[in-house]
């Protein structure tokens, strides 16, 4: 029956919720108020009339009395702005139910029914891009965290899986492509329509429902698994863009092999949908079998993506894909587990593309991102463990503690157990959890069950928030080293006490004369103080420790400039290579900064480093990708985390005459290393990356010590690129230099590539992210450009994550860069709060400022705070952030 033409009963039953009482949701959600949902949904069959401005939707759902739950008769249906035109009971129209806020409330007389409900919706008019919305003409959906409810009124929590049967009917010329999850059972015609029938044999949770439906094209391709199944694999995209899918089908493919092979998991359906659309909040969503994705994280070529790009769509891919098995297979009980799918999914997308490219240069790379974003966010006021205590929008959450700490403390687990014991730990959890959803507790059991850890005190590591402090000295005495370590967990908000955690370091102990160690070892400080002993030392050695970031932890210790140089130039772990150069230029930086280094001090510890520099610029068995990294000076956050009290401007100004006094000191080195970089011809092979990564530090250098020679240079660059990587490089140090080149070559990008929105989006970024001393005034500027909207998250990131995260523009002493945040945030808010809460952070960070900006960042939280009708998302944000 059509329960569609239904008599309604639009505002239900009153009396009855009361009747049932029926709590109402608290705003503040906690984790430990959870318990089971009181119903089970064995079966969810769905109907969709689609069009842009008007979809209706049908839910068939089968329910369950829970008997693993405290028995209810009312069952709350989670809603976002919806109204049910009908609500049917076995068939029969009910008024059984009432509204509670958003929710539907219906009471249930007997142990199982059939519910039905009619909604509709406007997917035209849903800017928030959370539940069913409209992408360029074509209709897609986003339900993680709890988008599902703007659809239709569903329990909406990752604890309830239902097994889905889902009919979409729309006109053939407008969505010619009908996909959801699953296999495709049926299709037929209906006159100017066409209908698709679908069904997905794996019970899911409603977060991972996805529809689409819109004139695409595929890229097809075939997988066959270890087991022999036979997989059709597509990449679908807007026609015109096919030609730049190959790299997402290549890294799908590696992806499903890496995970047979490294974690022994294999892929469960016969088929794998990709789509990718402009219009989306993150990156990408990893549906059971139909992943959605952000275009930046499908489209490339060597034309229009840079070597970057092309990284970040295999770890992507890579990361949505693994999530079939952590995630999919074993979900989340509640979204406080959100680390239990998502740290764990980082780890497995970070190893992946480790062993697909440059180990050491991946670590590096995620080590520092971690240290950009979540060691500021630790340190804030925003600051939570990776498994949250309570919070009050769930989308606040998807974090960088959560994702990429998450991901950490997995590491670690993976570093004491070893490669092989770990595997044994995760095989055990697939194994245990399949098709549940599940708990991080469940998961440290798992590992240490099967992989023989005791984690009791491990586990303090997903209670605790706050990057722990170690400090570290050492002694020596006789032939023997004393290594005595002290670790601090600092308080953060609603923790001001914390516990000592288990913290693997490894470690090296280095002989001056020869150069090299007896071998790397790993200990485990877990005590506040401990000190550990080594014999056999005739002279002191020098200590490299943390090595590959065993610990995602802040060292502290007195060490000399000389053992820094020694370990830059020597150390065998490339990391620690690496680390020595950050501390080396931090140490300095920092000390520069905050005013403590006097005239001569400055110059022997420019020369110490210009030394170490010289020896990373001609070491012939260095490769260029690693030089590239070694090159790089630690950024203006990561330096202001290292104070207790940052003033901006001095640590850009001083950070920029390092940058220039090395350019001078290192000028035929750096001249030497461009050019042969500049011989070697395109391809993605490491080798070629490597040249134009180098080629473009080189640049940073001369843009700083000889802007003249740098404009020469980088037009130059720019003018022969026959690549993204090398165009954008140059364009990056002319965007930051006044001169007629910087004009003509904007112009130049711009015109060709007038209409590739995602290369547009670079455009942008670059003006915001530039060093040119009126880079606030262009920022200005192109918000009022014709190709800037608010309405896509694409590109509002492009131009103000990139200025908020250009410390010269966004720390203007006048406040002007605080307050054009602001201003977006407010403008963005109605739109699409989950993206403008986003914008709160970088404002948040006022207690780590010199007091007058301080104080005019804090206006800004106050002045968004006094708005009325903020979202939940800003809202929560902007009160944490006031504190
Ligand atoms: N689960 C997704 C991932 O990690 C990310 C995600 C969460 C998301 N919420 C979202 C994506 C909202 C888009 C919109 O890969
Ligand atoms: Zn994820």
């Amino acid at each position: 029956m059509d329960i569609a033409r239904t008599p309604a009963n639009p505002d239900g039953n009153p009396e009855m919720a009361d009747a049932a009482h029926a709590p109402s949701e608290p705003s503040t959600i906690r984790r430990e108020d959870y318990r089971p949902f009181a119903w089970i949904v064995p079966e969810t069959r769905l109907e969709f009339d689609l069009g842009l401005e008007s979809t209706r939707v049908t839910a068939r759902l089968t329910v369950a009395r829970n008997p693993k739950a405290d028995p209810s008769p009312v069952i709350r249906l989670n809603g976002d702005g919806l109204t049910a035109d009908s609500v049917l009971v076995d068939g029969e129209p009910s008024s059984a139910w009432a509204m509670d806020g958003d929710n539907l409330l219906l009471t249930l007389p007997g142990e199982a029914h059939e519910i039905a409900i009619a909604t509709e919706i406007d997917p035209s008019s849903n800017s928030q891009l959370m539940g069913l919305y409209a992408s360029n003409g074509m209709l897609c959906t986003q339900c993680e965290a709890e988008g599902f409810r703007r659809i239709t009124f569903f329990p909406d929590r990752p604890d309830v899986l239902s097994t889905y049967t889902v009919r979409m009917r729309g006109a053939k010329a407008q969505f010619p492509v009908l996909l959801c999850n699953g296999n495709r059972v049926a299709t037929g015609e209906d006159g100017e329509a066409h209908w698709a029938e679908w069904h997905d044999p794996w019970p899911k949770p409603s977060y991972l429902f996805a529809l689409v439906a819109g004139d695409l094209v595929a890229r097809t391709d075939r997988f066959a698994t270890m087991s022999g199944r036979d997989v059709e694999l597509n990449v679908y995209v807007r026609d015109g863009d096919l030609d730049r899918t190959e790299h997402a089908m290549e890294s799908l493919k590696r992806s499903m092999k890496w995970d047979e092979e490294v974690f022994g998991r294999e892929y469960d359906l016969d088929l794998f949908n990709i789509v990718a659309v402009s219009d989306f909040n993150m990156g990408a969503m990893e549906n059971k079998g139909l992943n959605v994705f952000n275009t930046k994280y499908v489209l490339a070529d060597p034309d229009t993506a840079t070597d970057g790009d092309f990284d970040g769509i295999e770890g992507v891919i890579g990361h949505e894909y693994f999530h079939n098995w952590s995630g999919n297979r074993i979900t989340c009980r509640d979204w406080f587990q959100l680390s239990l799918k998502e740290g764990f999914t980082v780890l497995r997308d970070q190893l992946f593309s480790a062993d697909m490219g440059s180990e050491p240069v991946k670590r590096i790379e995620d080590v520092r991102v971690l240290r950009s974003v979540q060691f500021p966010e630790d340190s804030g006021p925003l600051a939570h463990p990776i498994r949250p205590d309570s919070y009050r929008e769930i989308n606040n959450f998807y974090t960088s503690t959560v994702y990429n700490k998450g991901a950490e403390v997995i590491r670690m687990m993976r570093t004491m157990a070893g490669e092989e014991r770990f595997r044994k730990g995760t095989d055990l959890y697939f194994d245990r959890h399949d098709g549940e959803a599940a708990t991080c507790e469940d998961f440290v059991t798992a590992i240490e069950d099967g992989a023989g850890l005791d984690l009791t005190q491990f586990r303090l590591w997903y209670a605790q928030a706050g990057t722990p402090k170690v400090s570290v000295s050492l002694d020596h005495q006789g032939d023997k080293a004393t290594l005595r370590l002290k670790q601090v967990v600092p308080p953060t908000p609603g923790q001001p006490d914390k516990q000592p955690m288990p913290i693997p370091l490894k470690l090296a102990l280095f002989d001056r004369e020869s150069g090299t160690h007896a071998g790397e070892e790993l200990v485990v400080l877990d005590t506040a103080e401990a000190a550990f002993a080594f014999d056999g030392f005739a002279s002191k050695p020098v200590l490299s420790i943390n090595r590959t970031f065993s610990a995602p932890v802040t060292i502290e210790r007195s060490v000399e400039r000389e053992e820094l140089v020694f370990l830059a130039a020597r150390d065998d772990d490339p990391f620690a290579r690496y680390e020595a150069m950050q501390e080396l230029t931090t140490g300095h930086l920092v000390a520069a900064a905050t005013g403590e280094l006097g005239e001569t001090e400055r110059e022997a510890s420019v020369s110490d480093i210009a030394e170490a520099l010289r020896a990373v610029l001609t070491d012939a068995a260095l490769d260029d990708l690693m030089r590239g990294e070694l090159m790089l000076l630690p950024g203006q956050t990561y330096i202001a985390e290292q104070m207790l009290v940052a003033d901006p401007g001095r640590i850009h100004a001083e950070r920029e005459a390092l940058k220039a006094e090395l350019g001078k000191q290192l000028r035929s080195e750096l001249h030497a290393l461009y050019e042969r970089a500049e011989q070697v011809p395109y391809s993605l092979d490491l080798a070629a990356r490597g040249a134009r990564k180098v080629k473009t530090q080189v640049l940073v250098y001369a843009a700083a010590s000889d802007p003249a020679k740098a404009v020469e240079l980088a037009a130059h660059q720019y003018d022969r690129a026959d690549n993204m990587t090398d165009r954008q490089g140059a364009l990056m140090v002319l965007a930051g230099i006044d001169s007629a080149e910087r004009t003509g070559r904007l112009l130049d990008f711009y015109n060709r590539y007038q209409g590739n929105a995602l290369v547009i989006d670079k455009w942008f970024a670059l003006q915001a992210m530039s060093l040119h001393p009126q880079a606030l005034q262009h920022v200005k500027a192109l918000g009022d450009h014709a190709d800037f909207t608010l309405k896509n998250p694409n590109r509002v990131r492009s131009l103000y994550m990139a200025f908020a995260g250009n410390p010269h523009a966004f720390h203007a002493a006048n406040g002007e860069g605080y307050r054009m945040v602001a201003d977006l945030i407010l403008a963005l808010d109605p739109i699409n709060p989950q993206t403008a809460a986003r914008f709160v952070p970088p404002l948040g960070r006022w207690r780590r400022i010199e007091p007058v900006r301080a104080a005019l960042m804090r206006a800004e939280l106050e002045r968004i705070a006094a708005a009325p009708k903020l979202s939940r998302d800003t809202h929560e944000q902007v009160s944490r952030s006031l504190g």
